[in-house]
């Protein structure tokens, strides 16, 4: 019998909602049935066999609705292969693979509330035109004029869809 995959996300300027688009599809195109939903839209995990859930990172954390998220559902994803990644700039500067470490300690308070069996950190956009903030807009722009942010979109397609095609065997 085929999975039934929920593929979930948080994200604010839509860089984390491609990521989970991106990793569904290859779910699909493996045979699993699945679903691409922020987390916002998800009331009940029961139809589903295996969960995914991702956020974007600001604050070195996730976002706080994808921590409320996995609090309001911890029971449910414990009883499901669980698997998470996260999206933030960190990875995206130069020499960023030196943070990894760091970045991999951002998913903390999810492993300390449930126990994935596959997590991802992955490089993101950064636009100045999508945050929202002046504050924040400032704070980003000076950083990239200092040269630690590339703005752009760095994610890193085959990167994501290697994960993706991992998680078919982690997800039973
Ligand atoms: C207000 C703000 C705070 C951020 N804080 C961090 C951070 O602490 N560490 C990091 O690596 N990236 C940080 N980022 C970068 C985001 O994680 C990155 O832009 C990501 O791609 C956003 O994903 P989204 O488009 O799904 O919201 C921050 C971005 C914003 C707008």
């Amino acid at each position: 019998m085929s999975q039934n995959i929920l593929v979930t996300y948080a994200s604010r300027s839509g860089a984390t909602q491609g990521v989970a688009e991106a990793i569904g599809k290859t779910l699909a195109e493996s045979g699993a049935n699945v679903d691409v939903k922020p987390m916002s839209a998800v009331t009940d995990l029961s139809p589903y066999s295996a969960v995914v859930a991702g956020s974007a990172i600001q604050a070195s954390a996730w976002l706080p609705e994808a921590l409320d998220f996995i609090s309001t559902n911890q029971h449910a994803i414990s009883q499901k292969p669980f698997a998470t990644f996260l999206v933030c700039m960190t990875l995206a500067m130069k020499n960023g693979e030196k943070y990894r470490p760091f970045v991999t300690d951002f998913i903390n308070p999810v492993r300390s509330m449930v126990k994935p069996v596959s997590e991802a950190q992955f490089a993101g956009t950064l636009d100045l035109k999508k945050i929202p903030s002046l504050g924040d807009r400032i704070k980003f722009g000076i950083s990239i004029l200092l040269g630690v942010w590339k703005q752009g979109d760095h994610r890193d397609w085959n990167e994501i869809n290697s994960w993706a095609v991992s998680l078919n065997s982690k997800l039973n």
